[in-house]
């Protein structure tokens, strides 16, 4: 369960988030949408305190932070409550597929290096990539690795998963495979929060969609309701310009 209070955060003089209110259910699948600049890679960075937000809230679980007081041991508690993954992969590139997948496994003691091994062998499998186990990144394509981000962001078993545009950096033709797996992974029961432009994948996935602009949160409901039936003016305008005849029941 995710809990988001009055989050707000500014860089200088832009207020980029203006009080976000969330809540999100565990197992819950959320997409998040809207225009660039949004703020929407800004809340998720701050769930995952890669930005500390000025004030608000996050509960996370068991977790709860105030972004205004957050010491370093808050901050660490709940770091460990969420994986990113991130548009660009973010692959070291110094390390094979197997050494990526297994390197939050190590950095954080959870495992000896030949059970991670093993671990990340099990997770290259899933993801159908089992004989690029020692291909450096560079050797892949961007499906490829940002299937391995995927399968990085699943080996600690977080709480949340957070996706932060997954497909936007790939050729299109590598796209399908990407949200293939995001789906099979959604389907495990898990808590996962995606930032997206994919507008019939998002209306495939989710729970609920929320339509964020300018810092705020203008909407959320339910796919249908959001694709189909928005209730804001904005969202509509939004969407005006995003759907396609395929989106349209
Ligand atoms: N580290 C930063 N320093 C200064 N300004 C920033 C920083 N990160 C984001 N911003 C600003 O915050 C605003 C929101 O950015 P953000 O990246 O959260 O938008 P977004 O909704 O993810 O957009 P996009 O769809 O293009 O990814 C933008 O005006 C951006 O320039
Ligand atoms: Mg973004």
């Amino acid at each position: 369960m995710i809990e988001i209070k009055n989050l707000k955060k500014s860089f200088n003089q832009n207020e980029v988030l203006k009080g976000i209110n969330l809540s999100i259910n565990d197992n819950e699948i959320v997409s998040v949408i809207g225009s660039s600049g949004g703020g929407k890679s800004t809340l998720l960075r701050c769930l995952n305190f890669l930005e500390h937000a000025d004030s608000g809230t996050i509960r996370i679980a068991d977790v709860n932070v105030d972004c205004s007081s957050a010491n370093k041991n808050d901050v660490k508690k709940i770091i460990s409550k969420s994986t990113m993954v991130f548009q660009n992969f973010n692959l070291f590139k110094n390390k094979t597929a197997l050494q990526n997948i297994m390197e939050p496994l190590i950095v954080n003691k959870i495992l000896p290096k030949a059970e991670a091994e093993k671990v990340a062998l099990s997770y290259l499998k899933k993801i159908g990539l089992e004989e690029k186990k020692d291909e450096y990144p560079s050797k892949l394509s961007g499906g490829q690795q940002q299937r391995i981000g995927i399968a990085r962001a699943l080996v600690l078993d977080p709480e949340v998963i957070l996706f932060d545009e997954p497909t936007s950096a790939l050729d299109p033709e590598l796209v399908s495979d990407v949200l293939k797996l995001i789906k099979e992974v959604a389907s495990e029961k898990r808590t996962m929060i995606i930032v997206t432009h994919e507008m019939a994948f998002a209306r495939d996935v989710s729970d609920r969609v929320v339509y964020m602009d300018k810092g705020e949160v203008v909407e959320v409901g339910s796919p249908e309701k959001i694709f189909t039936n928005p209730k804001e003016e904005r969202t509509r305008q939004f969407l005006a310009r995003y759907l396609q005849p395929e989106y349209i029941i």
